[in-house]
């Protein structure tokens, strides 16, 4: 198999993608709207460059000789003028096909037609390719199917990052190196829910905080390879007009904590930081998340080590995540429904223990203080409090 050395994903990718806003409507006047607004809100700047076209972009057939055709009412203009407008903003232009005989919703897809796609790709200018699991997959294993587009990725002269969405179920960690990803979804599609029911469509913010701390899936994190657990939803609170929900017909219900927690899981966990809300209707609340660069800092880091739980009791919990120089960052997470206290030290997290003391800085307050040993802070109901801890 091919092992990607092209440089690409050194860092978790950020960017951002159509589906959680506008699902299956999203048409080539949303994307050059998105474009300028992730550079009017600052977001580019701070990292946010893939701005990725999800699913419905194209046709429901495939050309005369199996190419993808765009549609020609949403995308009359064409994916490589789209990509080339997306380009001109200094962002990189990211699209969406299927490891099957179509798209999740229906559409044309890339089984069997993998190298005259990835050739089309390339001839367009696409630098990342979100590539789904749906359609028919004519007896086809996963590790089959992904290697195949890989491979034909891996055969044009262009760097495209590879974003595997399996959905975490045949343990993409284990080959998604193999296949030339540069990152896989370790779960199921993420909601605007704290938690779902089992019969319930898709899984909430803490659903996917569980399933990620599994030593299987964390270890296999790291530069060039990242666990995916999905597209942030902050800003996609009940006031907004949010596409995907409207489809799955779900109650959409996220507090500010719960906002603040995703986000700063996302960030412990060096997981791809892929926008998805309405940047139209993008409230101050939300900018402050999406832009704390002490928490994308932290996401940045260049060791991209997952972090993982250290100790929980009852509804109180430490997680932490060694970053370089010796630094860590801390998260103490209250996951249960009245504020409460919580406490470590430098022992417990992922720190070197021999310094004398250190400095700790609030993530979200900004405040900085120094200690020789214990971390405390009083955390409200599904809310984090989140420290960058350095010795000193
Ligand atoms: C799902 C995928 C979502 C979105 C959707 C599009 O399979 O997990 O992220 O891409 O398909 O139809």
């Amino acid at each position: 198999m091919t092992y990607s050395a092209s440089g690409a994903a050194t860092t978790p990718p950020m960017g951002w993608n159509s589906w959680n806003a506008f699902s299956c409507s999203v048409t080539e006047d949303d994307v050059r709207d998105a474009a300028d607004l992730l550079v009017g809100t600052g977001l580019r700047d701070i990292g946010y460059e893939y701005l990725v076209v999800d699913d419905c972009w194209m046709e429901a057939e495939l050309g005369e000789d199996g190419q993808l055709e765009p549609d020609s009412e949403d995308f009359p203009s064409g994916i490589d003028t789209l990509a080339n407008d997306v380009h001109e903003k200094g962002l990189k232009f990211g699209i969406y096909s299927s490891a099957g005989d179509v798209t999740c919703q229906g559409y044309a897809a890339s089984l069997g037609h993998e190298r005259t796609h990835a050739e089309q790709f390339a001839d367009w200018g696409v630098d990342y390719l979100k590539y789904d699991n749906c359609g028919d997959h004519r007896g086809r294993d996963a590790i089959s199917r992904y290697a195949a587009m890989g491979q034909a990725l891996a055969a044009v002269d262009r760097d495209i990052v590879y974003s595997v969405c399996e959905w975490g179920q045949n343990q993409p960690w284990q080959w998604g190196r193999n296949v030339g990803a540069h990152l896989w979804r370790t779960t199921g599609d993420i909601v605007v829910r704290w938690s779902t029911d089992s019969d319930e469509f898709g899984l909430g913010i803490v659903d996917i905080i569980d399933q990620m701390n599994d030593p299987d899936i964390a270890y296999q994190n790291g530069p060039g390879g990242w666990n995916d657990p999905d597209m942030l939803q902050v800003g996609n609170g009940p006031e907004s007009g949010q596409a995907q929900h409207e489809v799955a017909d779900i109650d959409r219900e996220l507090t500010a904590a719960e906002e603040r927690t995703h986000f700063s899981f996302w960030c412990l966990f060096s997981a791809p930081l892929m926008a998805g809300n309405d940047l139209a209707e993008m409230d101050d609340a939300t900018r402050e998340i999406l832009t704390n660069e002490a928490a994308i800092a932290v996401n940045q880091d260049p060791l991209g080590i997952q972090g993982t739980r250290d100790g929980a009791v009852e509804n109180k919990e430490v997680w932490s995540k060694r970053l370089a120089g010796g630094e860590c960052a801390v998260i103490l997470f209250n996951r249960g429904e009245r504020t409460a206290e919580i406490a470590t030290t430098v022992e417990t997290v992922d720190v070197p223990v021999d310094a004398e003391r250190y400095s700790v800085s609030d993530v979200w307050s900004g405040d900085e203080w120094t200690t020789s040993g214990s971390i405390t802070a009083t955390v409200g109901t599904h809310d984090v409090a989140m420290f960058r801890v350095s010795p000193e």
